[in-house]
């Protein structure tokens, strides 16, 4: 794990329909931390990776998608930090850029079917994979829940550390993509009502993540906006206009999935007069450029 995980610089993000509206944009670039454990997942996986060695855990378990971050992530930081990791996968082998590294970084890949991938949520879901891997750390997918929160308190810190850099003395709200709702519950939860946080949902809204933030964090604090035109990683052709006109004007990399979905549903709500002029929010750059090559 990262003794002192590395910083985030805050910079200022100048777009044309941030400046027409006169709201003021800083972007907190997580996925500057580390070119391999980056963006949220860094955080997120601060508390499993120090608890596992707490625990003398030989290795780590987790789940995801043939693109996921959050196993690209979590096989490169066992590689670093020297435990051994295992990834169970949904649906049938395939051979994508993130498996590629899995592998690359030692990963023990398991391929679990749909059927198979479904019943991650049953109460025994986890027994045949602590019998195959005795001792090892078994974290929920995409690093949720209480684990995965415990180290998001520390976004806040480094935004707050870095105001004066940028000559703000303090900031209205936050605005970051979600998918499972941990590290805006990890804000919100920092932020103990200070500032609200808005999430703009990766996933459809009947996926629970309302449910879930509620269960972590209670019902204050924060907003949730629609944000997944459609499905979770559908790609339209306005949205990769979108991402690829912000990135000229910018300088800052996007991915389709999360942070071009959470940029776009700000300038929806910037445009519809959601915020007043003068408004200062930090947009979080959660990081997930490894999965650009997914679909590029
Ligand atoms: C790049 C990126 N941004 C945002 C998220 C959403 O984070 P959370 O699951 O904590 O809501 C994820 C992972 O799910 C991600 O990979």
């Amino acid at each position: 794990m990262f003794s002192h995980l590395p910083r985030a610089p805050l910079e200022r993000l100048r777009l044309p329909w941030l400046a027409q509206a006169r709201i003021d944009c800083a972007i907190l670039r997580l996925d500057l931390i580390d070119p391999l454990i980056s963006g949220n997942k860094g955080f997120k996986l601060q508390e499993p990776l120090r608890l596992a060695r707490a625990t003398g855990a030989p290795g780590l378990i987790s789940l995801g998608g043939n693109h996921s971050n959050h196993l690209h992530a979590l096989a490169a930081a066992g590689r670093r930090f020297g435990f051994a990791t295992a990834g169970l996968l949904r649906g049938h082998p395939q051979d994508t850029p993130t498996v590629r590294d899995l592998q690359a970084f030692g990963m023990h890949l398991h391929w679990l079917g749909y059927a198979g991938y479904r019943a991650r949520h049953q109460a025994d879901f986890w027994q045949p994979w602590q019998d195959r891997y005795p001792g090892w750390h078994c974290i929920a997918e995409g690093g949720a829940g209480e684990q995965g929160m415990a180290g998001c308190a520390l976004i806040v810190e480094q935004a707050r550390g870095q105001l004066a850099q940028i000559g703000w003395p303090d900031y209205h709200a936050w605005w970051l993509a979600v998918g499972s709702g941990t590290t805006l519950a990890g804000l919100v939860r920092a932020e103990q009502g200070a500032h609200p946080v808005h999430g703009a949902l990766a996933l459809p809204a009947d996926h629970g993540v309302a449910q879930t933030v509620q269960a972590l964090v209670g019902g204050a604090g924060y907003h949730l906006h629609d944000a997944c035109r459609g499905g979770f990683a559908r790609v339209d052709d306005a949205l990769l206009a979108f991402i690829e006109a912000s990135e000229r004007a910018s300088q800052v990399p996007l991915e389709a999935v999360y942070t071009g979905k959470a940029l776009l549903a700000l300038r929806e709500q910037v445009e519809a007069g959601r915020f007043a002029p003068g408004t200062r929010l930090i947009f979080v750059h959660t990081g997930g450029l490894q999965g650009r090559r997914g679909y590029v």
